[in-house]
């Protein structure tokens, strides 16, 4: 069993820097409810990102982008409750922080203030590096994500791996170096060549988590339910599965119906009981009130 210990001290920017410095792989997994929560915690990993992936992996949309800022700000509160220890970071949902900066705030605050969010994701360079510096000087910890941009994956030509042109990768180079300029804590390569991270790493302060960028980043992310083997859409390439929980739950499930069907499920022991002289006055009351002997199913 590798179960870390409950009590650790709360991890904060300062632990992630150290962690980077010291060569310390860090360790992210994404949340979105209560128990996933629970059980990054008892995992002792050190960021949970309530991603919008949750739009796909409990709300059953196609993609990222048609989740809310209600339904992340929900899926966030949840996620709070299960957590002591790792820095909870939480998306920004596509459409809540492109127009203006004063909209991102806006929405960002919300994270922070109605769902205790330690700090926000955006994705992408561009307009989103003015956003990112706008959010920073207003007090919020903002972690960056480059590469394939799910929120934008149409852009980019859909779910596919990015910067595998000289050309491309200059571009990935120069949105996460922009990103950090702008005061990120943090940023997210995903689904990028090994060696496009390798070549961006030396130029690289902030800690960089990968997620299908190979081994070089400073520490790796896994969608829960893709690690976890819950969910059975598409699962890319960069996914590696520690369990197959979806076929226990199905397991359990069907054996819980089969039961059922049997009458083999409830046993005495699922039941409640009561005292004797209890059901002598029940069977009592109920001959006054119907006047009729009592044929029910209690037994004395
Ligand atoms: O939403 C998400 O799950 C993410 C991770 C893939 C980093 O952004």
């Amino acid at each position: 069993m590798s179960h870390r210990p409950t009590q650790r001290p709360a991890v904060s920017l300062t632990t992630l820097a150290e962690k980077k410095a010291l060569g310390e792989p860090i360790v992210m997994v994404t949340a979105y409810d209560f128990p996933s929560a629970q059980v990054a915690e008892e995992a002792g990993v050190d960021v949970v990102l309530v991603g919008d992936s949750g739009a796909m992996t409990v709300l059953g949309h196609p993609s990222t982008v048609p989740v809310t800022t209600e339904e992340l700000l929900m899926l966030s509160r949840a996620v709070r409750r299960g957590l002591k220890t790792p820095l909870m970071v939480c998306d920004l949902p596509f459409g809540s922080y492109e127009a203006s900066n004063e909209e991102a705030i806006r929405n960002a605050q919300r994270f922070v203030k109605e769902a205790g969010c330690d700090a926000v994701k955006v994705e992408r360079g561009g307009t989103t590096v003015e956003r990112a510096r706008a959010l920073v000087n207003a007090g919020i910890p903002v972690m960056g994500h480059v590469g394939l941009t799910p929120q934008t994956a149409t852009a980019l030509g859909g779910y596919r791996s990015q910067g595998r042109t000289a050309e491309r990768a200059l571009q990935v180079l120069h949105d996460a170096q922009a990103l950090q300029d702008a005061g990120c804590f943090a940023i997210v390569f995903e689904a990028i060549p090994s060696a496009l991270t390798e070549a961006i790493m030396p130029r690289m302060e902030i800690p960089v988590i990968g997620i299908g960028a190979g081994g070089a980043a400073d520490g790796q992310v896994l969608v829960f339910h893709d690690l976890l083997g819950i969910y059975d859409g598409h699962v890319a390439r960069f996914v590696k599965r520690y369990s197959s929980v979806r076929e226990e739950m199905i397991k359990g499930v069907s054996d819980f119906a089969d039961e059922v069907r049997a009458r083999r499920f409830p046993e005495e022991q699922h039941g409640y009981t009561m005292a004797p002289d209890e059901i002598a006055r029940l069977h009592d009351l109920l001959r006054e009130s119907t006047g009729e002997p009592f044929t029910g199913g209690f037994s004395l």
